[in-house]
């Protein structure tokens, strides 16, 4: 499977809705993930999902965010092609007026090679 590497200033976006279905993802998104808005949109985001994410991770992250807190960590995602990109993604809530959350927003930078290999090695031990 081919690995595509983040240039240094993709900025990879997603928004969703409560339950994880997509809303939105900007062009640095579709480019990397191989599909366009329209394939995107509506789909719950586990469409990117890459086997060999540890079911743990998104656990963390779900907990986190219906915490109303901030998610950090590292994903491998696979493409459309059934090649693969890691990232640093951090996942927002984003609330109302009341502080009722509406949506969540991802955003993802390139990681260095280190974090990659040191969250490959965690992601090996968990399941
Ligand atoms: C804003 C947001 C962005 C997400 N981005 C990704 C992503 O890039 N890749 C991914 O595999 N899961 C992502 N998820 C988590 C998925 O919703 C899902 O929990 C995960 O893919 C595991 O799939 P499963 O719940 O069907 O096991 C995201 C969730 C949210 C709320």
């Amino acid at each position: 499977m081919k690995e595509y590497i983040l240039k240094d200033d993709d900025f990879l976006v997603s928004q969703t809705d409560k339950n994880g279905n997509i809303l939105f993802a900007n062009d640095d998104f579709c480019e990397v993930a191989g599909y366009t808005l329209e394939e995107l949109v509506g789909k719950p985001h586990n469409i990117v999902r890459h086997p060999d994410m540890p079911k743990a991770a998104f656990k963390d992250l779900w907990e986190t965010i219906k915490s109303n807190k901030i998610w950090n960590g590292y994903v491998k995602n696979a493409t459309k092609d059934g090649g693969f990109y890691w990232v640093y993604a951090t996942v927002y809530p984003i609330f109302d007026k009341v502080r009722n959350v509406q949506t969540y927003l991802s955003c993802r930078r390139r990681p260095s090679k280190q974090e990659v290999a040191d969250a490959e090695k965690l992601y090996k031990t968990l399941s």
